[in-house]
């Protein structure tokens, strides 16, 4: 009698400002651990030479880490799958000549990973001993992110056709820049989310973009957003901390607009109703209740990823790793890191 052997992936995340390493067992987390560097915040965003040290500092550590958590050896680990890009160039070259070291030096296959790929798998991740997760094709995913706002349709595992991106910022962006004139920390999306709950989300009305198709654009926004309050602080100096509030939700209401609005467009066009939403700003609590209403409204059938699993992390890149693997799609020990990675190409 064959027992079938599942596939042990070790996993390795280092694009931004997130250390991580994960092992899974096929398609199962065995473990997630990510290290989000704090030293950014005194800085109001993430500081490229900064971020490239930590990762140096961290990578050792993270990795022993995942494979102790998931109580397996690195000789038990059949794959090494790590992100390739895109990203900051010097934060990938930390997990890259890492995991290509790795593999030189235990003769494991190799698997570069686009990092925005793991973001639209990312809702499908379930711990070992969890039921897994049936995916349904085709879906959309809303690709929300720091650095990424898109519309992606999700024909299987490895066929996806992005029809709608960002034409300026992202929407993460938004939320940070904006934040940062209310004199709020880094990343500002989180502290925006938490004040929200308690502010007149109706109080201001910022202007919303008239871009065509399914495409976005958050630029005016911020502007906008800049502008009120730069001629009302003229004739109120305490404007901003009496409307703190009500400025978070009224902003967030109308990124959460733009986005949803869209959304909506492209299940017209597609006549897809299966609605994935990922990347960090797919955490925003508005953004998710939202999207539950307009799921009821509209019967879609939706899938929220799990707050762990918004952000950056390497199970998401461990679980890509895992079907490219079955397709073939190994990289050899020559493998560059790139900074801008076409998100279809592997
Ligand atoms: O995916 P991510 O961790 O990193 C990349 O950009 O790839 O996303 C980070 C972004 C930041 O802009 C952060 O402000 C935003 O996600 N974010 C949120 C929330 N949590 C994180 N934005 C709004 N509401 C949140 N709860
Ligand atoms: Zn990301």
């Amino acid at each position: 009698m064959f027992t079938i052997m599942s596939l042990k992936i070790l996993g390795i995340e280092s694009s931004c400002d997130d250390t991580s390493a994960a092992v899974l067992e096929d398609t199962m987390m065995c473990s997630n651990v990510i290290n989000t560097q704090k030293i950014h915040e005194k800085y109001g965003g993430v500081v490229p030479e900064l971020a490239s040290r930590a990762h140096q500092q961290n990578i050792v550590l993270v990795v022993k880490e995942a494979l102790e958590q998931s109580g397996y050896k690195l000789e038990e680990i059949d794959l090494i799958a790590f992100t390739k890009g895109p990203g900051l160039l010097g934060s990938l070259m930390v997990g890259t000549s890492f995991a290509k070291g790795l593999s030189l030096s235990t003769g494991k296959p190799l698997v570069g990973v686009n990092h925005l790929h793991g973001h639209l798998l990312a809702h499908m991740l379930r711990k070992k001993g969890e039921e897994p997760f049936k995916a349904k094709f085709p879906y959309l995913c809303l690709l929300v992110s720091g650095g990424h706002t898109q519309i992606v349709l999700v024909k299987d595992y490895l066929d996806f056709e992005i029809i709608g991106k960002t034409i300026d910022d992202a929407a993460g962006e938004a939320f940070d820049k904006c934040a940062k004139v209310l004199g709020l920390p880094y990343p500002g999306g989180p502290v925006i989310d938490k004040l929200a709950q308690v502010g007149d989300a109706q109080a201001f009305d910022f202007n919303k973009p008239k871009i065509k198709d399914l495409d976005f654009s958050f630029s005016g926004l911020k502007t906008s957003f800049l502008y009120t309050i730069r001629d009302n602080l003229k004739h109120n100096p305490s404007f901003i901390e009496v409307n703190r509030d009500d400025l978070a939700a009224s902003l967030q209401r109308t990124i959460i607009e733009i986005l949803l609005e869209k959304l909506i467009k492209a299940v017209k066009l597609t006549g897809v109703r299966e609605i994935v939403i990922s990347g960090g700003v797919s955490a925003n609590s508005g953004l998710r209740q939202g999207l539950t209403d307009l799921a009821q409204k509209e019967s879609w059938n939706i899938h929220l990823p799990g707050l762990q699993y918004t952000t950056d992390n390497a199970a998401m890149i461990g679980l890509v790793g895992h079907f490219m693997y079955l397709s073939g799609k190994l990289c050899d020990l020559d493998v560059l890191p790139q900074a801008r990675l076409n998100f279809t190409d592997f």
